[in-house]
């Protein structure tokens, strides 16, 4: 089935056409520089911009497919989590192209997109068919949760951030330490040259027994580390890329220990770790040795653009969960809810 799938949850502008879990084309536009100098997104701002771009968003999918509107057999938008503004956007261009085009309309949880974004067919790569139950990871700048998938449509949380999410916690370093928006990146970048260490810093949540995680503590513990450190005056290179390796170390290091637990609890066939945070590399390879420790597959999303928001994770979303019995939304009936949970996705 040909899908057209559109994203505007936060600061991307994305429309995709997939068939089936096949990738056709993925057009993200970014508006990160606009949000740059505010140190975080502007809702309204980003309400402007997706509007100003939506249509043509829309149509270099269309034809980077190598397909005209008549292709189209449905239509899938992200409803939340996100801003609010911003999802209006879609919603609505969504609710209008499907008056249009007389095709059924489907509503899809962008956290759900992230998992699905794992399944994604790009290129040679093909999806190994045993994944469920799998458990998903899902670290994004709004979101850190594990994730028990029986099968598709069914999510369960079975642990997740009491405060900060991961992706949140390295903007807010990258911040504090002057580096810039977005940080995970730049705090990645500089923590491979810093020396892990020198300082020290606790590890959130180690000994709960549970599999939830908190990541405004180590948040508050960087931010005193720095203001030490700076009054013997501002911060060396060395210093900053010091405290990087120290943070992502030891954030790193929390999450791990509570994928172990999860493992632990549920037992599963596959690890399916999405989100921006995902696109790390260290975190992969620690990842990967913890899977081949539990006996167990790991997928990460195929392409890097996969990581970050994009509308190829709602359309292989949407034909998932259209293979496993979701049914259409009436048109007008589809609301934007910026606080959606992944489990109220569930519809099996
Ligand atoms: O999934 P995403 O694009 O947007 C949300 O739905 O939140 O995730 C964005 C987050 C940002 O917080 C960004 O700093 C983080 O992912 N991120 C990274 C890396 N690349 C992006 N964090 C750590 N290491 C990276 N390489
Ligand atoms: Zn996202």
């Amino acid at each position: 089935m040909i899908i057209l799938a559109v994203d505007t949850s936060c600061d991307e502008t994305s429309a995709a056409i997939v068939d089936g879990v096949r990738v056709l084309s993925n057009v993200v536009s970014s508006q990160v520089r606009y949000h740059k100098k505010f140190g975080g997104v502007v809702p309204f701002l980003a309400q402007r911009l997706h509007k100003e771009r939506i249509d043509s968003v829309v149509e270099l999918a269309i034809s980077r497919a190598g397909c005209t509107r008549r292709d189209i057999q449905a239509l899938a938008v992200t409803y939340g989590p996100g801003l609010a503004p911003a999802l209006q956007v879609g919603i609505s261009h969504m609710q209008a192209l499907a008056a249009e085009l007389t095709v059924p309309l489907y509503g899809i949880n962008h956290m759900v997109g992230h998992l699905a974004s794992c399944l994604a067919q790009v290129g040679k790569r093909s999806v190994p068919v045993e994944v469920f139950p799998a458990l998903g990871v899902l670290v994004s700048g709004g979101h850190s949760e594990f994730v028990v998938i029986p099968k598709i449509g069914q999510y369960h949380i079975v642990g997740e951030t009491l405060d900060d999410a991961l992706g949140e916690a390295y903007d807010k370093v990258a911040k504090m330490l002057g580096l810039g928006y977005p940080g995970g990146k730049l705090v990645s970048h500089l923590a491979k040259t810093g020396n892990k260490d020198r300082f020290t810093l606790p590890i959130p949540m180690r000994y709960s027994k549970d599999c939830n995680l908190s990541y405004s503590g180590l948040k508050n513990a960087v931010r005193l580390l720095i203001d030490s450190e700076q009054t013997s005056g501002s911060l060396s290179a060395t210093t900053i890329a010091d405290i990087c390796a120290t943070f992502e170390e030891v954030a790193q290091a929390s999450l791990l220990i509570k994928l172990e637990r999860a493992l632990r609890e549920h037992e599963v066939k596959s690890l399916l770790v999405a989100g921006g945070v995902a696109a790390n590399t260290v975190l992969r390879g620690k990842v990967r040795r913890i899977a081949k420790a539990f006996g167990v597959s790991v997928l990460f999303p195929a392409a890097p653009r996969l990581c970050g928001d994009n509308a190829a994770m709602i359309g292989v979303a949407a034909s998932l969960e259209i293979a496993a019995g979701k049914q259409p939304i009436e048109v007008d009936m589809l609301d934007r809810v910026p606080g959606l949970r992944i489990d109220e996705g569930s519809f099996v």
